[in-house]
């Protein structure tokens, strides 16, 4: 126990061959060059058995159709994202946190959260939420990097904005 941030190698949702799978497609990606098309590489070679939900620049996103998606890193940038919403979550205070999607277990290559539905467009009082948003992570030091409305949900239960990605935001961790 002589690291900061043990990555998992279990999980409560993944089949040990999930996390096998997963471990495999992190150790080929490190070696291929940063041009190539990750994502389609990392679905064929990870032959996961979820649907894909959704992928950015940096990881492929995964139904785990249980109310949870596991997001796989497609780059080194991606292991750091999943690192970043993972430290961020659970070091950051609880009035920031609520504006976090959930992050419910984070291993070597993947993290898994809490499923949310995407923002499609933002409308004018989501434009207003999201600049209330920016300050208050802001003034607690945390540079909230990345707002778009993808990378956002809105939780109809708290009237909220809710970051689903924050792989980006930049903080000092203590
Ligand atoms: N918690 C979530 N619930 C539902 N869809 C998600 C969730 N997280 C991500 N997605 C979908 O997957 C896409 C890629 O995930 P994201 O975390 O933004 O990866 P990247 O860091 O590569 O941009 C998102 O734009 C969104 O469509
Ligand atoms: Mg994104």
């Amino acid at each position: 126990m002589n690291q900061v941030n043990p990555p998992m190698n279990q999980s409560k949702m993944l089949s040990d061959h999930d996390i096998q799978s997963i471990y495999q497609w992190i150790s080929k990606m490190k070696h291929l060059r940063s041009s190539t098309r990750k994502k389609d590489k990392a679905i064929s070679t990870l032959h996961l058995n979820y649907q894909v939900l959704g992928a950015g620049n940096t990881r492929v996103v995964f139904d785990l159709d249980n109310g949870h998606v596991v997001k796989v890193a497609l780059s080194k940038k991606g292991l750091a994202s999943n690192l970043t919403e993972y430290q961020l979550y659970n070091q950051c205070s609880r009035k920031l946190r609520k504006y976090l999607c959930p992050v419910i277990e984070f291993g070597n290559g993947w993290i898994i959260m809490k499923k949310m539905q995407p923002i499609v467009s933002l409308t004018e009082d989501d434009e207003k939420k999201l600049s209330r948003l920016r300050k208050r992570f802001t003034r607690e030091g945390v540079q909230p990097r990345g707002l778009r409305n993808k990378n956002l949900a809105f939780s109809t239960r708290h009237n909220r904005i809710i970051v689903i990605d924050y792989g980006n935001f930049k903080y000092s961790s203590s």
